[in-house]
């Protein structure tokens, strides 16, 4: 299967931008199933049902988050109703809303190659889809590592394809956690800094890693927002207030495939495609 994981949309230019490029991208790359990270998609902060609303309807399957959660006071209702919302699962045990899920999705049948020419109808498979948050400059949530390998090896016995969106900023504590959970997951890959790196790899075990997908928004900016005030915060130390940008619109992420029966990952390539 083909996965496509777009990296934190940012404002109404990153939902814009998805609605533009997704329909192009899913065509273009034959994907099978489409990941977000919506953390800072309502006004570069935070996320209300209806920017996810806006997001799904553009083809994204399932909206990840991180620290940014609760910046909305609507995203409540998005915890407690939308099963295709997660926020990270390591928040303590009380706290609403889902960190993980599994999904069932259609491979399409569209895509011929030589193992999945034989297939003559699109075959039903199950994705999970995990969220975890770091806490290297972080808040301080439960340990990633911890509640993942334990969530993991419950989501193994659903299925082998497994997605996790590492939400973190450290990249000694993002490559630590994917070398952790290398041969149990599909694919390991990092958002929060809002920048893109060129590591994308499969580690031995069979896991594509990425430390940060980067965002989808107005790069002509400071990781989103308008240059000066984050310019003038840091010359004087005054809250300034950031608005989003709106210039130079990118949709950055990564297209990642997986092999449908052993959950392995056998490429990764990353995403970053200018809007027209
Ligand atoms: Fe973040
Ligand atoms: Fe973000």
């Amino acid at each position: 299967m083909k996965l496509l994981f777009i990296g934190d949309i940012v404002g109404r230019p990153g939902r814009d931008a998805i609605k533009q490029v997704l329909p192009g991208l899913r065509e273009q790359h034959q994907l099978d199933f489409v990941i977000a990270n919506g953390e800072n998609s309502a006004g570069g902060s935070g996320i209300t049902p209806a920017t996810a609303k806006e997001i799904f309807s553009a083809g994204v399957d399932v909206i990840t988050s991180g620290d940014h959660l609760w910046d909305q006071k609507e995203v409540v209702d998005l915890l407690a109703n939308e099963e295709h919302f997660l926020r990270p699962l390591n928040y303590p045990p009380e706290t609403p809303g889902r960190g993980s899920g599994v999904f069932a999705f259609k491979v399409r049948s569209s895509r011929r190659d030589d193992r999945t020419a034989q297939r003559a109808v699109p075959t039903n498979l199950s994705i999970a889809v995990l969220n975890l948050q770091g806490r290297t400059f972080m808040p301080a949530l439960e340990n990633p590592f911890l509640i993942a390998a334990e969530e993991v090896k419950r989501l193994r016995e659903q299925t082998k394809i497994i997605f996790v969106d590492f939400h973190a900023e450290a990249t000694s504590e993002k490559i630590a956690f994917a070398r952790f959970l290398d041969g149990q997951v599909s694919a390991v890959v990092g958002t929060h800094t809002h920048v893109q790196t060129a590591d994308e790899q499969i580690f031995p075990g069979g896991t594509a890693y990425l430390t940060d997908a980067g965002f989808t928004g107005p790069h002509e900016s400071v990781l989103g927002r308008e240059i000066e005030p984050v310019i003038k915060r840091f010359l004087t130390g005054i809250p300034q207030r950031f608005e989003v940008a709106k210039n130079r619109v990118l949709l950055h992420g990564a297209v990642i495939e997986i092999d449908d029966v052993s959950g392995n990952a056998t490429k990764i390539q990353r995403v970053s495609e200018t809007l027209p």
